[in-house]
This record gives structure tokens, sequence and C-alpha cells, in this order.
């Protein structure tokens, strides 16, 4: 598989580039499923994390669904505080694992997983909608670098809720 091995230096001035492009790419488009296919895609590409991708809130199960990514097959369910994914929707706030295998109640869809961050997704109102996960294969691969540009990535995917909610 392909991988990209990235300094923190690096890791900034490649979310500085990519950023922008998937701006542009979600402007146009009203369907929030196309834009967070092709975020997750951009990711993935740009990065060559293991797994990127979406859960969505499913309101009537309160429970999150899986929604799209890259990667290996995924959990589709995760419940509320439950995982490393239904702790950032109960707290409201990005959360990082240096290492999954010591984060009390992650989950592991795969065993290849090593570290993650998942930041939620908020629409205008302030309601979280969903949250974008990542994981690596490597321990400790995400820090503050990626929770400040990803908090900036979640804000564009506020924006791009809005426009289908019209
Ligand atoms: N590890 C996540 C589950 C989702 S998979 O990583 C794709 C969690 O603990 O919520």
């Amino acid at each position: 598989m392909h991988t990209v091995n990235v300094t923190a230096a690096d890791k900034a001035e490649r979310y500085r580039e990519v950023l922008p492009q998937i701006e542009c790419v979600i402007a146009d488009e009203t369907d929030l499923i196309a834009n967070l296919a092709n975020t997750a895609a951009v990711l993935k590409a740009t990065f060559g994390w293991f797994w990127v991708g979406f859960y969505l809130i499913d309101r009537r199960r309160n429970e999150l669904v899986l929604g799209p990514f890259q990667g290996p097959l995924a959990c589709t369910r995760i419940g509320f505080g439950k995982g490393v994914c239904g702790q950032a929707w109960e707290k409201r706030e990005t959360v990082v694992v240096e290492d999954v295998n010591r984060h009390p109640g992650h989950i592991a869809c795969s065993s290849l997983s090593q570290s993650e961050i998942v930041v939620p997704l908020f629409d205008a109102d302030g309601q979280c909608f969903g949250v974008l996960d990542i994981d690596d294969d490597k321990l400790a691969q995400f820090d503050d670098t990626d929770a400040v540009y990803l908090a900036q990535l979640a804000r564009m995917l506020t924006q791009a809720h809005a426009r289908q909610a019209v």
C-alpha cells in the first residue's frame, strides 16, 4: 500500500495545500455524501493514512453509522459515548489517541490500527451531525497540528452541511 512519511513541518504544509483544494472540490456540490466521499479520498491520497472516513449520526437510534470512507472494512455502528468516535461526539471535542491499545473504550475495527484522531462535525446550529475519523497503522501519528487543521476542515464541512440543508 502507498504510504507517505511526513515530518511536522511537512504535515502543516500539506494541510495548507490540500485544504483549499478540498474547499474548491466541495464548493459547487450540495450533496453532503458526495462531498464527504471526496474529502476522504483527498485526505487518504495526500497523507497515506490507514483509514480515513466519516460516521454520521443516526438520530432515530442515537448511534453513529458508517459514512463515506477510504480504507479497509470498518464497524458500521457506534453508540453514543462508545469508542473514540462516540467519545468525540459526546464531548463535542477532538480526541487524539497516540496508542489505541492503551485507550479505554477504543473499538478496534482493524488490529493494524495503532493511532487515531476523531474530530466532531457540527451543523450551522452547533448540533453535532457526525465525526471525521482517521486511523494510522503507526503509533502517535496525530498531534495538535492535525487537530488545528482538521478543525478548519470541519468548519468547511459545516458550510457544506448548510448548503445541503437549503
Ligand atoms: N476506532 C474507532 C472505530 C472506528 S474505526 O477506527 C474505523 C473508535 O474507537 O470509535
